[in-house]
């Protein structure tokens, strides 16, 4: 395997307060950076001091935006013990997102140790108040300057780590959703299905045009502007009478770890979790005849984010009256509960 040189900081900085950290305001004192150019294979594999990059202005992520990236957990147990939530499923998602973006992925030795050796330097940041983890971010680049438009030869593969504690402002409070007819963040046939930058940067005017009128964040839906897809940054569940449904994969709609695991844990539960389309027009009826008990997002960063209202159309559609729902509040309390340690962890989640 490629060496992993190691640098540590001479001059560590101070930890913010662990009742502030917000979401990705801070970073560790170190980061993990490997490269990789066609015909050389992976080289220059390091733990150094947290610092700026150095790339060509004419690198591929710049102009054509060849990047994509992992979001991750470390906890520290109350035993002490350190552990990841299901790298495995990670460092697989990275390589099919590599895939269908013409990126090198990094061997998966690489990516494990790397991530081990820069979560153990950083070890102090990791934090411990309620609701908080070391929130970890695998991201890979095209870095090789040329302004052909085809993949780059030359790739970057760096990991970043940052104290977190809830995504939101609000908390784990229901968030307000404005169902989004104008902008798409992704088509059948594009870069839906996998964590490109892209896919972000897409996202942007939608969301920021729902938070000027009072929401926190936007529901996804498809081309015909009726398939819903994903809300925020995240998978969505919407708990019925008979059923609870998310969104089948679709090919624009990502594969969450998350979204995952709670599939796990409803049916580990015998609970009737279904994978199908669901459209908006079907939600509102559903919210007008009371059969929609409860709806909520489900990503790394927030794990479970109820949602308490939905704007479709001049309305606003009120959902649990607003409140958090029980099912959205046991899943918050099993998955974060097998994070912690303090709950068994019969699905194998934890390395
Ligand atoms: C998540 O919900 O885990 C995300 O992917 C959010 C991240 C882009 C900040």
């Amino acid at each position: 395997m490629t060496k992993i040189n190691t640098t540590l900081t001479k001059n560590p900085k101070n930890l913010p307060p662990s009742d502030k950290l917000g979401f990705g305001q801070y970073f560790t004192d170190h980061m993990f950076v490997a490269k990789y150019r066609e015909g050389q294979g992976w080289y220059d594999a390091e733990i150094l001091p947290y610092s700026p990059l150095a790339l060509d202005p004419a690198a591929s992520v710049f102009h054509y935006g060849q990047a994509l990236f992992e979001g991750m957990k470390a906890f520290r147990q109350d035993s002490g013990e350190i552990v990841f939530f299901r790298p495995e499923f990670n460092y697989d998602r990275l390589c099919e997102g590599a895939a269908r973006l013409c990126l090198e992925a990094p061997p998966k030795e690489l990516f494990m140790e790397g991530l081990k050796k820069l979560v153990e330097a950083d070890e102090r940041w990791i934090p411990n108040g309620p609701n908080t983890s070391l929130y970890i971010r695998p991201t890979l680049i095209g870095s090789e300057g040329f302004l052909g438009v085809r993949p780059s030869h030359e790739t970057i593969f760096f990991i970043i780590l940052s104290p977190v504690g809830s995504y939101y402002a609000e908390g784990a409070k229901p968030v307000r959703i404005w169902a989004e007819e104008t902008y798409l963040r992704a088509a059948p046939g594009g870069l839906g299905a996998v964590k490109a930058g892209a896919n972000y940067a897409s996202s942007l005017k939608a969301a920021l045009a729902a938070r000027q009128k009072g929401y926190a964040q936007v529901l996804w839906l498809d081309v015909e502007h009726q398939g819903i897809e994903e809300v925020g940054t995240m998978n969505v569940f919407f708990v019925m009478d008979k059923e609870i449904v998310t969104p089948a994969l679709n090919g624009s709609i990502l594969a969450g770890g998350t979204r995952g695991s709670v599939i796990q844990y409803l049916k580990s539960k015998n609970l009737p979790i279904v994978e199908r389309k669901i459209t908006i027009t079907e939600v509102i009826e559903k919210i007008k005849s009371g059969e929609l008990k409860e709806a909520f997002g489900t990503g790394t960063a927030a794990v479970v984010s109820p949602i308490g209202v939905i704007h479709y159309q001049g309305k606003d559609w009120d959902i649990n009256k607003g409140e958090t729902g029980p099912l959205s509040t046991q899943i918050f309390t099993e998955i974060t509960s097998i994070q912690r340690g303090t709950k068994a962890d019969p699905f194998n989640w934890i390395t």
